[in-house]
């Protein structure tokens, strides 16, 4: 009796990680689509598809800091392995080589405050945000898998 109990309870206990790591995926996929949607609104300014917005840029700038701040924790260990929906994985160097990816965060970041109030018109934009878009290729090229 007493080791049913402990079963039981160890299986709730392995289903609510199962839940937390699915919201934490949930989070950190909604996250980088977010930064996508983004990237693709500044690149249809650049193209000449839309207008120039200052509030889009803006906004889109302030989603970049806010994730280059959450990123250090949108990749708990408990992520590893976990699958995900969409078309893109995490790559196991994320945990194995740990140090390599804080850096490109930092980087990341520091290249997103330093484009904050720089982007005024097409111009800018298209410096900045190639600057940018290095980043966070820089990042996908070492640490995001294409799933098959
Ligand atoms: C420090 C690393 C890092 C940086 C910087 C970074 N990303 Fe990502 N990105 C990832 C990882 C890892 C994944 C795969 C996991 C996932 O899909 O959430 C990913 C996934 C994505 C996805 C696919 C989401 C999906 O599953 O549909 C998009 C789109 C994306 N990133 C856009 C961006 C854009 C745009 C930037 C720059 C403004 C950026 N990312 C910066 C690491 C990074």
């Amino acid at each position: 009796m007493k080791r049913i109990v402990v079963v039981a309870a160890m299986l709730a206990l392995s289903a609510g990680a199962v839940v937390a790591d699915q919201e934490q995926v949930k989070k950190t996929q909604g996250m980088m689509k977010g930064n996508g949607k983004n990237a693709g609104a500044l690149v249809a300014m650049l193209k000449g598809e839309k207008p120039y917005d200052q509030a889009t840029v803006d906004a889109a700038l302030a989603q970049f800091e806010d994730t280059a701040k959450q990123l250090p924790t949108l990749f708990p260990e408990s992520m590893k392995g976990v699958k995900l929906d969409g078309d893109y994985a995490p790559s196991p160097k994320i945990w194995e080589d740990k140090a390599g990816f804080e850096q490109h965060i930092a980087s990341f970041a520091k290249t997103v405050s330093e484009a904050k109030g720089k982007v005024k018109d097409v111009d800018t934009l298209k410096a900045e945000l190639g600057v940018i878009g290095k980043q966070c290729g820089g990042c996908h090229e070492t640490y995001r898998l294409k799933k098959g």
